[in-house]
């Protein structure tokens, strides 16, 4: 089902104790909102932040999984031990993850599965690098990046994607795609999934934006058509900030 959403990427921030300052805070602050709204820690604080926002509309989300169901693989953890503790959604296929931990659409699509045969939602991020959109090969990339990855997928898998296009280029640079680059590379992406399965799933899908998403330029972002809310990074650490973000989704 295509919803909007907002989901903040803590990435590798705050302790236990900041944890429960922040999801307090945000607790406190959340405005009404027609978004679904996600928040990831790291994976030491997801039992507690999963314990402290029981009841609310926040959901906890956690920001990686391996592919396998257990075994050696250490330092690893797998999406029964995320199930297990109540978390329902998973980040995959950060450019971080695919930058500095060598993850590639090969693995990616190997993690994706496991996590739909877990029942389990995925939030697949992608995105080009700024060479990539200097070279004018950014539909390219993203292109093979979401069939390497996805497109081998049953049609009935897509009611758990939500995707997260994110240039690299954009992530925690300051620079933000415009909402004009944002929407045209979004337009494309609904293009290619119903290129390869219809228009009714392609316009089921839904199409997060991430890179540096602010308060002051969400809601512009937001507001283009295939644009269906934000993962967003470093304003999501500063509950203010991404209250402000969430009010820019309405
Ligand atoms: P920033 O919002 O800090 O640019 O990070 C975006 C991101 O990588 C979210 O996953």
């Amino acid at each position: 089902m295509r919803s909007k959403i907002v989901a903040g990427n803590w990435k590798m921030n705050k302790t236990a104790g900041q944890t429960n300052a922040l999801l307090a805070e945000l607790s406190a602050k959340l405005p009404d909102t027609r978004a679904e709204v996600m928040v990831a820690p790291v994976f030491v604080n997801l039992t507690q932040a999963v314990g402290q926002l029981g009841g609310s509309k926040i959901e906890v989300v956690a920001q990686n999984m391996h592919f396998a169901d257990n075994g050696a693989y250490t330092g690893e953890v797998a999406a029964d031990m995320l199930l297990d503790i109540g978390i329902k959604t998973v980040i995959l296929g950060h450019s971080e993850r695919r930058a500095y931990f060598g993850e590639d659409d090969a693995l990616l699509a190997k993690k994706v599965q496991q996590a739909l045969a877990k029942q389990m939602r995925v939030i697949f991020c992608f995105g080009e690098e700024l060479a990539d959109r200097k070279a004018g090969n950014h539909f390219n990339v993203v292109e093979s990046q979401l069939k390497n990855a996805l497109f081998a997928l049953p049609a009935d898998a897509w009611k758990q994607i939500v995707l997260a296009y994110e240039p690299v280029w954009a992530i925690g640079t300051g620079e933000t795609a415009s909402p004009e680059q944002a929407q045209e590379m979004h337009a494309f992406i609904r293009q290619l999934i119903a290129g390869g399965y219809g228009d009714a799933l392609a316009q089921n899908v839904s199409i997060l934006y991430g890179g540096s998403v602010k308060p002051g330029n969400a809601a512009e972002i937001f507001s283009k058509p295939d644009v269906d809310g934000g993962l967003i990074g470093g304003a999501s650490l500063v509950a203010d900030d991404f209250i402000g973000i969430i009010k820019g989704i309405g």
